[in-house]
């Protein structure tokens, strides 16, 4: 059975409309038998992602960078899953309020180091999440499940 790891940081209502979009685009995508887990990106373990093949980041910016949160996610997988998980495909969101490019570049250069596959463009949203950026998430969700459908 094919596994979907979304690893999220959801501090606000915003963010939680971004994650129920790319959840709702992983579980409606139609691959068969998909199991969908759904993480906060402080309780994920490197077993959850070692039984994932394909996993959906968001997270939102902080500080020029990622949340700290993903970052820790990061720095617990890190080693562990580190031979184990190469060329696994993920998408990544990242929501802020000006500028989410250093948090983009903190996620790619990580993922470049693990040797994950990003699927999709990283998905950058400014302001209040509108409809367009809502289906756009429901989209990368469902993109990275379609990778699944082996
Ligand atoms: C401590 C802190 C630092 C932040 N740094 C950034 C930043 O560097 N770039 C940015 O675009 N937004 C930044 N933001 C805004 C958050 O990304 C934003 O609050 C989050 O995506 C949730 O969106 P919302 O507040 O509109 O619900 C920051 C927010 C906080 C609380």
């Amino acid at each position: 059975m094919p596994r979907i790891l979304i690893v999220h940081h959801t501090p606000s209502p915003a963010m939680h409309a971004l994650l129920d979009s790319a959840t709702a685009g992983a579980r409606e995508s139609g691959v068969e038998d998909l199991d969908v887990l759904v993480r906060p990106a402080l309780a994920a373990t490197a077993s959850d992602v070692l039984d994932s093949d394909g996993y959906v980041l968001g997270t939102p910016a902080n500080l020029g960078y990622m949340s700290g949160a993903l970052k820790h996610f990061f720095d617990t997988i890190y080693y562990p899953c580190l031979d184990a998980t190469v060329g696994k495909p993920l998408s990544v969101y990242i929501h802020g309020n000006s500028d989410t490019d250093g948090a983009r570049l903190g996620i790619e250069k990580i993922v470049t180091g693990l040797r994950w596959k990003l699927v999709a463009e990283v998905l950058q949203i400014v302001g209040d999440p509108g409809k367009d950026d809502l289906g756009a998430c429901w989209e990368l969700g469902a993109v990275t499940a379609a990778t699944l459908d082996a």
